[in-house]
C-alpha cells in the first residue's frame, strides 16, 4: 500500500491529538490521525474531575497563571503558562459550541469548581466524565470533518522517519488488524500518543499508556525536558491503581489513617485535603511507611463526609468504581486509597507552537513538555494543556507544512522494520515472557522513583531498567499470528517503556534537591541557587550508552520564585 504524503500526520487520538487534526484541517492542510486504539479508547477518557479555565467571578488567567507557576513549585516556563491560562476560556467557548455540555450554575453562567492548590474555584466540568465528554465531541467534529481528516484507527506505529537531513518525514505503523505494515509520509508529524504511566505500578494510566511518543522522538534525536518530575496522584485504588478523582476531597471528603485521624491537619493545616497532590502524596505515603495506615498499605478516604445527594449527584463515577471495583459503598463507609503514579511532567520538549528540537516533528499533550507544569501539575491543567497545545501545534505544523516539499519514500523503511519485528515472533519460548518484565519494571520504578527517592533507590532502579534492557530482546510472545496480534505491539511496548523509564531515572539522579513532586530524601530541600533549571536528555551519540544529559534555564516573565508555602 502506498500512500500519498500528509501536510499533516497526528500520531495518537486523544484529546491533544484530535485537537491538533482539527486545527491542521482548519488551517487548510491534509491530514491523516493515527492511533493504536480506537479514538474514544484513548486515555483522555479518564479524566475525570475538571478543565481549569478561569471564568468564575473574581478570577482571572493571570491568577490561574500565578497558582500554576506556585504549583510547579517554580519550575514551569512562565511564558508558556501565561498562553496555557490566557488562552484557557476561549477554549471552553469553543468547546461548547462544539457541543460540550459543560455544567452551569442556577445563574446560567459556567460552574466551576474547586481543585487542589487553586486559589479560586476554576474546574468547569461535565459531572465527572470531563474527558470522557469532550474526547466524544472533538470526535464527533473529525466525523463532521470527515472529508478533511483521515482517520487509521487500531494502527501501531513502529518508528519514525528522517530524511538525510534529519528532518521528520512521517513513520512506519502497523495495521493491528492485518500485521501490514505501511509507510506513512507527511510534511510534518505531531506526536500526541500520550503519557507513560505503565513504567510505574500501580499507576493510573491506562494498559496503553507507554511513553511510545517519548520513546520515539528520543530515538530520533529529539531532546526530552523535565523526565524527572513524575506525579503521584494521592488517592488511587489499591493494586489496580484506579483513580479516585481529587474531586472527591473537593467536595468535602477526608483522608484520615488507622486512627482515624484526619492527619492532613498534621501536614497543612490549611489547604487540607486540598493541598497539591504532591504534598498529599508524601504525607500519605509517610502515614504507611511510620505504621499509621491500613493493612496492605492504605488510607482511607472518607466520603461520607459529602452530604449523600451530592455524592450520587456528582461523584457518580466514583460510587460506581467504589462498587464495581473494591465492593464499597463510598456514601455509606470509607474507601481505602493510596498514592499511585499519575502523569509525567516531563516529555517531548517543545516551544509554545508544538515544534520539537528535530525539524518537522512536533509534539503535544503528555508527549510534550512545553514545561507549563515544571516541577508539579495542577489538577485541571492537563485537560487544558491537551487542547491548548494541541490546537497549537496543529496550526503551526499546518503552517510549517506549506513551507517544505514532500518527503520521499524510504525505500527499506517497511522491510527494515519487516525484519525487525519479524524476529519478535521468532523468539524462543524460553525465559521470561514481555508481560512478566513489564510487571518487574513497574515494581522497580516505584519502589526507586517513585513518592521518595534517594540515590540509592534510585541507582537500583537504573541497574534493574538496564537489566530489564539486557532480557527484553529475548522476552517471548505467545501469539505469533498476523491479525490482532496484541503481543507483538506489547514487546515494542516494553521497548518504550525501558527507553522513557531510563530517561526518568537518570535525570532523577541528577537533580539533587527536591522540588514539586521529586522529593529526595538525602536532598530535602529546594535549591535555587543550583537547580532554577530544566534538565534535558537526548539519546547518546554511541548506542547503549546512557542517556546525554543537559541543561535548560527556567523561563521566568512575572513571577519571581517563592519559598513553597505549602
Ligand atoms: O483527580 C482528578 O480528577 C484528576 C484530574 C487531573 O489529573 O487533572
Amino acid at each position: 500500500m502506498t500512500l500519498t504524503p500528509y501536510d499533516v500526520l497526528v500520531l495518537g487520538a486523544g484529546l491533544a491529538g484530535q485537537r491538533a487534526a482539527l486545527a491542521a484541517a482548519q488551517s487548510g492542510a491534509t491530514v491523516a490521525l493515527l492511533s493504536k486504539v480506537h479514538p474514544v479508547r484513548s486515555h483522555s477518557v479518564a479524566a475525570a474531575g475538571g478543565i481549569n479555565a478561569a471564568v468564575g467571578a473574581g478570577d482571572s488567567p493571570a491568577q490561574h497563571a500565578a497558582d500554576t507557576v506556585k504549583g510547579s513549585d517554580h519550575l514551569a516556563d512562565q511564558d508558556a503558562v501565561e498562553i496555557l491560562c490566557d488562552e484557557a476560556p476561549e477554549e471552553i467557548r469553543a468547546l461548547e459550541r462544539h457541543g460540550v455540555a459543560f455544567h452551569r450554575d442556577a445563574g446560567g453562567h459556567l460552574a466551576v469548581r474547586p481543585f487542589g492548590a487553586a486559589s479560586h474555584d476554576r474546574a468547569v466540568h461535565v459531572g465527572d466524565i470531563t474527558g470522557q465528554a469532550i474526547l466524544h465531541v472533538l470526535y464527533e467534529q473529525l466525523l463532521r470533518h470527515d472529508e478533511l481528516v483521515d482517520r487509521y484507527e487500531e494502527w501501531f506505529v513502529t518508528t519514525l522517519l528522517r530524511d538525510d537531513d534529519g528532518r521528520a518525514t512521517g513513520c512506519v505503523a502497523r495495521h493491528l488488524r492485518t500485521g501490514n505494515l505501511v509507510q506513512f509520509r507527511a510534511r510534518c508529524t505531531i506526536l500526541a500518543t500520550g503519557g507513560a504511566g505503565q513504567c510505574f505500578r500501580p499507576t493510573t494510566n491506562a494498559v496503553i499508556c507507554t511513553g511510545d511518543g517519548i520513546a520515539l522522538a528520543y530515538r530520533a534525536g529529539a531532546e526530552l525536558m523535565d523526565m524527572e518530575m513524575v506525579q503521584y496522584h494521592p488517592t488511587t485504588l489499591g493494586e489496580t491503581g484506579i483513580l479516585i478523582s481529587e474531586l472527591a476531597r473537593s467536595q468535602g471528603a477526608h483522608l484520615c489513617n488507622a486512627r482515624g485521624e484526619r492527619f492532613m491537619e498534621r501536614y497543612e493545616p490549611a489547604e487540607l485535603e486540598l493541598a497539591s497532590r504532591d504534598v498529599v502524596a508524601r504525607a500519605e505515603q509517610t502515614e504507611i511507611d511510620e505504621g499509621r495506615g491500613f493493612p496492605g498499605g492504605t488510607v482511607a478516604l472518607d466520603i461520607t463526609r459529602v452530604p449523600r445527594r451530592r455524592t450520587l449527584e456528582a461523584l457518580r463515577e466514583i460510587v460506581n468504581i467504589g462498587r464495581d471495583f473494591a465492593g464499597v459503598d463510598v456514601t455509606r463507609e470509607p474507601i481505602h486509597v493510596r498514592p499511585g503514579m499519575h502523569y509525567i511532567m516531563g516529555g517531548v520538549r517543545i516551544d509554545v507552537d508544538g515544534a520539537t528540537s528535530v525539524p518537522g516533528l512536533y509534539a503535544a499533550g503528555e508527549t510534550a513538555c512545553a514545561s507549563c507544569h515544571g516541577a508539579n501539575r495542577l489538577g485541571g491543567n492537563s485537560l487544558l494543556d491537551t487542547l491548548v497545545f494541541g490546537r497549537r501545534a496543529g496550526a503551526h505544523a499546518a503552517a510549517r507544512a506549506r513551507e517544505v516539499r514532500d518527503p520521499a519514500p524510504v525505500p527499506a523503511a517497511v522491510d527494515d522494520e519487516l525484519e525487525r519485528i519479524g524476529a519478535i515472533g521468532e523468539r524462543r519460548r524460553r525465559g521470561a515472557k514481555v508481560p512478566e518484565l513489564r510487571r518487574e519494571l513497574g515494581d522497580a520504578m516505584h519502589q526507586g522513583a517513585g513518592v521518595f527517592r534517594d540515590a540509592a533507590g534510585l541507582a537500583a532502579a537504573h541497574a534493574a531498567v538496564r537489566d530489564t534492557m539486557e532480557r527484553a530482546p529475548r522476552a517471548w510472545v505467545d501469539d505469533r499470528g498476523a491479525v490482532f496480534n496484541q503481543d507483538v505491539p506489547a514487546a515494542i511496548e516494553l521497548e518504550h517503556l525501558l527507553t522513557v523509564a531510563e530517561c526518568i531515572v537518570v535525570a532523577a539522579a541528577e537533580r539533587t534537591e527536591s522540588r514539586g513532586a521529586h522529593f529526595r530524601t538525602d536532598h530535602p530541600e529546594r535549591d535555587d541557587a543550583r537547580w532554577m533549571e530544566h534538565i534535558t536528555v537526548c539519546a547518546p551519540g554511541t548506542a547503549g550508552d546512557p542517556p546525554h544529559l543537559g541543561r535548560r534555564p527556567v523561563t521566568v516573565t512575572r513571577w519571581a520564585p517563592q519559598e513553597p508555602t505549602f
